[in-house]
């Protein structure tokens, strides 16, 4: 597991601190995604702090000296098993990771890692050992990223980003990975 006390002692502990994204910061949370991804990802993706809808509902920010420098959103998909109606029947299938973003000043340092570290923990203790992640299918470097983590490509989604305002850069193909945990 990578450490947070490893990033405190690289930020100096009391510039840098994770937090819950909530009505007082999420905007700074769009505002950091838009800006990495070069997209226009809505208000409604991150403005939903007051409503658990998922059993896990991970959204978190890292900010260093105020700055909001990094951000990972993530829930769980379930799937309805056993008898109809019943909301007990209401099993996670996997969590999946909808946002990770960190500013490009702060790469390399392993906040990403952290992140997605603390999703795969939360995920393994809401016994939900699967995870899943669309990402552009040219993404490279984020692909070998993700690779060298543990994750595989399952699938490709052809148009999976079409109807998304991201990047012309990014191909609206995506794949599908996802790791076992
Ligand atoms: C993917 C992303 C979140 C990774 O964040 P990150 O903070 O740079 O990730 P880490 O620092 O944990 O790991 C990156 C690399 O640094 C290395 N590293 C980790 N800790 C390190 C440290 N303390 N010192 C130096 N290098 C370190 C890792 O081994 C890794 O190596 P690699 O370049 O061979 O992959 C970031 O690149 C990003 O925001 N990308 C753009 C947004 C995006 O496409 N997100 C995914 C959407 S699905």
């Amino acid at each position: 597991m990578f450490c947070w006390i490893r990033l405190e002692y690289m930020f100096n502990s009391d510039n840098i601190n994770v937090s819950d994204v909530d009505d007082h910061n999420w905007q700074d949370f769009q505002k950091l995604t838009n800006e990495v991804l070069h997209s226009n990802y809505p208000e409604a993706l991150f403005n939903d702090c007051g409503a658990r809808k998922h059993l896990i509902h991970f959204s978190k920010i890292v900010k260093v000296k105020g700055n909001v420098i990094a951000g990972a959103k993530a829930y769980s998909v379930t799937s309805l098993s056993g008898v109809k109606n019943s909301t007990s029947n209401i099993v996670p299938l996997a969590t999946y990771i909808e946002t990770i973003v960190v500013d490009n000043r702060y790469r390399d340092k392993g906040i990403g890692t952290y992140l997605i570290e603390l999703i795969e923990q939360e995920s393994q203790n809401c016994f939900t050992p699967k995870i899943i992640l669309h990402t552009p299918k040219n993404n490279t470097k984020v692909i070998k990223w993700y690779l060298m983590k543990g994750y595989r490509i399952q699938n490709t989604v052809e148009g999976y980003y079409s109807a998304t305002e991201l990047d012309s850069k990014y191909s609206p193909d995506a794949f599908l990975l996802e790791k076992d945990l």
